[in-house]
């Protein structure tokens, strides 16, 4: 039946191509692979982008990002930020399906809640790529372009060990560990990742979780939230680190959870531990060079954007978008297939050679 389905789905496609005259490559010139091919669309359609919540600054600059470079391309472009939490993000989608979309690319707040509304998109035709965070439990979607989030929890935890051989001496070490939003699928992954590094050392007891915090669901920050982070620290130094204990290291999935714990700590009035972050927000860079936080990562967002422009370019001439990793992204109903971009991890040692060629965090790293 599925079978089926799927191929009168293919020939009424074909069919509605043939009628609109698969005329796209007289159009865009770009002498890539149009007519003819699977899919395909008019250069000037519509593409959809929904965002999240401005949880960190990454968001803020794909959506720049994104308006500039479909306009560029020559799309048509609705870019939306999700502020008001899902059930914004839900009919945002779905506006998007009505105004005829041709792809919607998502950030989701909660990929798991997104079903209806992608469903919806699947029947309109409309391709849809995960953005940054998978898109789970739904056959709804078509390709994931994100960086490694696996290997970017890696380069936390091994950056978290390397931090503490450097600055605090031989160990035992004590840690605390935070996680993401437990709604965003890369939560879990980052935390993974992380904890591929850390819990054999744990194990070995190199280092000691102070709190007993260890499981993702007690080290979680809902809504990627600074003030929820803090308030935790706030509750764990002053119980936990009361007295001579010394905290030596957290490991932090993100630069504004990093800079939530460091305030903590700093008001217990206790020496910095070595921190970890991610994304390569303007203040911790700083804060790095300054000596404070130890590590953050670089995802370039360009980059991310950039390639999500290309696979719309090739979907629009109806070529098959270039994928690197059809096997790793089980979302609970499909392998999707994703196209991974490789992240770097930063320290004030290598900041200037890895922000060299960045207009906004290379000038930081020049004292
Ligand atoms: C992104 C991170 C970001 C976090 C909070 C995650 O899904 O991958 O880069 O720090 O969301 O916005």
């Amino acid at each position: 039946m599925k079978k089926f389905t799927k191929a009168l789905v293919a020939l009424v496609a074909a069919g509605a191509l043939a009628l609109t005259g698969c005329g796209n490559s007289e159009r865009d010139g770009s002498g890539t692979q149009s007519s003819g091919a699977a899919g395909g669309f008019d250069k000037g359609a519509l593409i959809g982008v929904a965002l999240p919540q401005k949880t960190s600054e990454n968001w803020v600059l794909a959506e720049q990002l994104f308006k500039d470079g479909l306009k560029e391309a020559g799309y048509e472009s609705d870019v939306q930020f999700a502020n008001g939490g899902v059930s914004e993000q839900q009919n945002q989608i779905q506006a998007m399906v009505t105004k005829g979309a041709k792809v919607i690319i998502v950030g989701a707040i909660d990929g798991s809640q997104l079903g209806t509304q992608l469903k919806a998109a699947k029947d309109a035709g409309i391709t849809v790529i995960a953005y940054d965070r998978l898109l789970k439990n739904t056959d709804a979607v078509d390709y994931y372009v994100a960086y490694d989030n696996f290997k970017v929890g890696q380069l936390q935890g091994t950056a978290l060990l390397e931090g503490l051989k450097a600055r605090k001496g031989s160990g035992p070490w004590n840690i605390e560990l935070i996680a993401g939003s437990p709604d965003d699928a890369n939560s879990q992954v980052f935390f993974d990742g992380a904890m591929s590094v850390l819990k054999p050392e744990i194990d070995k007891g190199t280092l000691v979780v102070k709190s007993g915090q260890t499981s993702f669901s007690q080290v979680s920050t809902q809504g990627w939230k600074a003030e929820n982070a803090q308030k935790r620290f706030d509750t764990i130094m002053s119980s936990t680190y009361a007295g001579a204990t010394e905290l030596h290291g957290i490991l932090s999935p993100n630069d504004t959870l990093a800079r939530a714990a460091m305030t903590s700590v700093k008001a217990a009035g206790k020496a910095l531990p070595v921190v970890t972050g991610q994304d390569s927000e303007v203040e911790s860079v700083k804060s790095i060079m300054a000596g404070e936080q130890y590590s953050t990562i670089y995802k370039d967002t360009t980059a991310l954007v950039k390639h999500s422009i290309t696979m719309v370019g090739d979907l629009q001439s109806g070529k098959k978008p270039e994928v690197n990793d059809d096997k790793s992204y089980n979302n609970g109903v499909k392998v999707v297939p994703a196209y991974l971009l490789e992240p770097k991890i930063v320290t004030k040692d290598n900041a200037a050679e890895v922000y060299k060629d960045d207009k906004t965090l290379g000038p930081l790293t020049k004292a």
